[in-house]
């Protein structure tokens, strides 16, 4: 993906194609960079031998997240440096249970799934997505149906990268149920979506919230300043006994781990509160219904999910625009997706510069001079 600049370009242009909110500014937080190193090594539970960490601040991001997406009182997790390192820990955890499971996901996941399945050389299958994304679940019976005794470690997404699809775990749980497999492990990867969807009102949320991890991104919808992410487990703490140099257990995947990232999330957090939270979701979603509006009066085919902030273009806007307005390509589909930060404006603008686009695509094409009247060749 490209670097994303919350900044406008000289001609007041804002990226619109990738999904950090912009809305909050952090410099409050400056402070915080004079400080010593601040290193929560280890287990965020467990303080370790060394003074300079946040872990307290750790433990209140992991339950507030914890709470929002309905983990019960067993529950377990730390700040990580993204949602791919939470893909990571979900999957060695799901082998580390499950040592013979094999291990589900779509065509629709995250490349950093196949890639952390690689890292751990874990046998996997890939399951079909239908076209707007989401897992098609009769092929999921379909593949595992072809491995019976094995257990299903099942990696579903709420927020496809691509269209903001959301899997769902009820139909998931419904189809291992149905086949009888001996045991399962079910990761979410709700990278952009999972904490706007965990505001929805419960009779509105769809099913994504039921499964053994689940990882949210920090620099998504919170707008933290550098990337982040928190994994939350329904499963009590790792038993591990403490490495004697840190005095704390290694349960997460990298040694050092960054003290900053806690207190900015908590920030990010407690600085809007769950009802501010929620609103930032709903205007995000406002921004996306106009767009939608707005492209389906220029004639330009796109639709979005229910809940999304995405929208997605099923004809890629010409490269000049793309380029112009930071806007991802992937099999013949493009998206924009409503942050937080942006104005309608912003995208009014780009719908614009969409239409003159196309417009100037249509002009006629003036006809190719003939050489006649024009003198040609030698003199
Ligand atoms: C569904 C999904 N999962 C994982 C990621 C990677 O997240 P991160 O950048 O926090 O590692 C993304 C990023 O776009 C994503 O869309």
């Amino acid at each position: 993906m490209t670097t994303i600049l919350p900044t406008p370009d000289t001609a007041g242009r804002v990226p619109i194609g990738y999904p950090g909110a912009t809305d909050v500014d952090f410099t409050d937080l400056a402070p915080l960079m004079a400080r010593k190193l601040l290193n929560n090594v280890g287990d965020p539970y467990v303080d370790g031998a060394s003074p300079g960490h946040t872990k307290a601040a750790e433990r209140q991001v992991v339950e507030i997240i914890a709470d929002l997406v309905r983990a019960g009182d067993d529950r377990w997790g730390y700040v990580t440096t993204g949602a791919t390192e939470g893909n990571l820990w979900a999957l060695r955890e799901a082998r580390r249970r499950h040592p013979t499971g094999i291990v589900c996901y779509t065509t629709a996941a995250h490349y950093s799934v196949p890639k952390a399945i690689d890292l751990l050389a874990m046998p996997s299958v890939v399951v079909a997505a239908d076209d707007r994304g989401e897992m098609d679940y009769t092929d999921l019976r379909r593949r595992l149906t072809k491995h019976p005794g094995r257990p299903a470690l099942v990696v579903a997404t709420a927020g496809t990268t691509m269209t903001e699809a959301v899997d769902d775990l009820y139909q998931i749980n419904a189809v291992l149920d149905d086949i009888g497999v001996p045991a399962r492990y079910v990761h979410v990867d709700a990278a952009l979506a999972g904490i706007p969807l965990a505001l929805l009102e419960p009779d509105q949320r769809p099913g994504f919230d039921l499964a053994d991890s689940i990882v949210v991104s920090g620099h998504k919808f919170l707008g933290t300043p550098f990337p982040c992410g928190v994994l939350v487990t329904s499963a009590a703490a790792p038993t591990q006994a403490p490495v004697s140099y840190i005095g704390s257990p290694d349960t997460t995947i990298t040694g050092s781990r960054n003290g900053h990232a806690p207190l900015i999330l908590r920030s990010a957090l407690q600085r809007h509160g769950l009802s501010g939270l929620r609103t930032r979701a709903e205007h995000a979603r406002e921004l996306a219904a106009h767009t939608l509006t707005q492209l389906t009066e220029i004639r330009w085919p796109a639709w979005r999910h229910p809940h999304a902030f995405t929208v997605v273009l099923d004809r890629p806007p010409p490269p000049a625009v793309a380029a112009r307005w930071s806007i991802p390509t992937e099999n013949r589909r493009s998206h924009i997706v409503c942050m937080p930060g942006l104005t309608q404006h912003d995208l009014d603008r780009f719908v614009n510069d969409l239409r003159n686009a196309t417009r100037r695509q249509r002009r006629p094409i003036p006809r190719p001079r003939t050489a006649i009247g024009y003198r040609t060749g030698n003199p």
